[in-house]
Order: C-alpha cells, then structure tokens, then sequence
C-alpha cells in the first residue's frame, strides 16, 4: 500500500498529522523539536524524530503480535508512519515499575525504589491546564471516556507494561515507567496510539543505572543524542 499525502491536519510538540487519499488513515511526521515541562523548555535532540518513529514502529508490531490493538498501519519512511484515523482519548495514562520523576516529587521519596507492583495514573491531556492529574470518577464526570473504555484502556495498559518490560529487559533495560496514549477508530474501537519512544518512557541501563531517555534533556545532563541511539541500536541492532 501507498499513500498519498495531503493537507496537514495538525502540529503537535513532537509531531505533525497529515490526511491521505483515505480518510481511514493519516500520516505522522516525527520531528526532532524536543519540548519538556509543558512547552516551557525548548530543544532539538538531532535524529530523535527518526529513532521515535522506527523504535515506535518496531514495538507497536510486537504488541499487536501480542494481542494488543495498535494505529500502527505502515511504516512509509524514516520519519513518517501511515496510522488509522483516530480521535485521541484525552487521557495521559502513566504507568510506573519504579519510583522517579512527580511521583518521586509528589510523595517525597527517592527515585529508584523497585514497587511490588505497578502504579496506574491519568491525567487529563490538556496543554492550557497543564495535563492535570485526575482520577477514573473525574474522567466520567468530565466525560472523557466510559467506563468501559476505562476499564479496557487499564487492561491494555498493563498489558503493554508486562510486554514492554520484557522487550527492555531482553536490551539490558530497566523500564522505569511510560506514558500512553489511547485513540477511538471511526467505529468506536479503542487502540493504543500516540509513540512509546525514549520520548514518552523512563529507560535505564540496568546495571549501570544510566539514563537512556529524555530525562537527559529535561535535566540538562547532555548526552540525549547518543541515548536514543544506545536505545535504537540495542532494539534493531543497528543505528
Ligand atoms: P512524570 O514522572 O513526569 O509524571 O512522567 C512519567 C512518564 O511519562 C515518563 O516516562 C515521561 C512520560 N511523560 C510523557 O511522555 N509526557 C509528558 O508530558 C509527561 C509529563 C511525562
């Protein structure tokens, strides 16, 4: 199959939407503009647009293999994806093995503590307001999702934890925690969307403990660029 790009639907902080000759599908263009705490902090991680649509590309197959329903349609080049036309879910849904980031900020404890088990958390995806976090009851009364697009959104989100867990761990990976995104298909079916990238996870190397993610450009540590690619090289084997 190819498509034929048409008008730009929208630009997002990492990427941009464009219709095709089918209205069932789009096509995303990852950029490398790199954007952290809401927009405030600026950037550019040079090549990060590549490995995100390909390491993206590369884990939504193996999940979908896995019986997780995934946009991902056709990888078209090195930067651009055909995925199905959705209407993003407007929930932000967290999911974390080990303490780090807010939540280690929020309730006051130090980053590397190993939960029992995994936390789930939301917030309302929404730039003006911040993404604030909220709670399943908020997201009814708000009427963001059902409560059974809820309760299929946290199925599929453990889901992808224990999946994804184990992929990181096959490179020498810690996965620390991640963000996703769910979409609604014209008709009504819940898939995972968005990208899971270097971007949107906590990665750590799991002996050395070094960070192999954006947290390297959110703290000014240097050395983002060659993250992504020790991520891409360990998961594809090449650069
Ligand atoms: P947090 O600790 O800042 O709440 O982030 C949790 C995870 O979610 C982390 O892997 C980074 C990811 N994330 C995004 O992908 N987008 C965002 O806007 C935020 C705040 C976090």
């Amino acid at each position: 199959m190819s498509y034929e790009k048409r008008e730009q639907l929208y630009e997002g902080k990492a990427k941009k939407v464009y219709a095709t000759d089918d209205p069932q599908v789009v096509i995303v263009s990852y950029k490398d503009d790199a954007t952290a705490f809401n927009g405030l902090k600026k950037g550019t991680i040079t090549g990060k647009g590549a490995i995100n649509n390909r390491m993206t590309n590369n884990l939504m197959r193996r999940l979908e293999a896995k019986g997780v329903p995934t946009h991902y349609v056709e990888e078209l080049s090195d930067r651009e994806t055909a995925v199905k036309k959705v209407s993003i879910v407007p929930l932000e849904v967290i999911i974390r093995n080990i303490s780090a980031g807010s939540f280690a900020k929020r309730y006051g404890v130090e980053e590397g503590i190993v939960f029992d088990q995994p936390t789930i958390e939301f917030s309302y995806k929404n730039d003006d307001l911040g993404d604030p976090l909220l709670n399943s009851y908020h997201a009814l009364a708000l009427k963001l999702a059902t409560q059974d697009e809820i309760d299929l959104i946290k199925k599929y989100a453990f889901a992808v934890n224990d999946l994804l867990k184990g992929f990181m761990k096959e490179i020498g990976i810690d996965l620390v925690d991640f963000k996703l995104e769910f979409g609604k298909t014209a008709d009504g079916t819940i898939v995972l969307a968005d990208e899971i990238s270097p971007d949107t996870c906590r990665l750590w190397d799991e002996k050395t403990h070094e960070k192999l993610d954006k947290d390297r450009f959110r703290r000014d540590m240097g050395g983002a660029e060659e993250a992504y690619e020790e991520v891409m090289r360990r998961l594809m084997g090449e650069q």
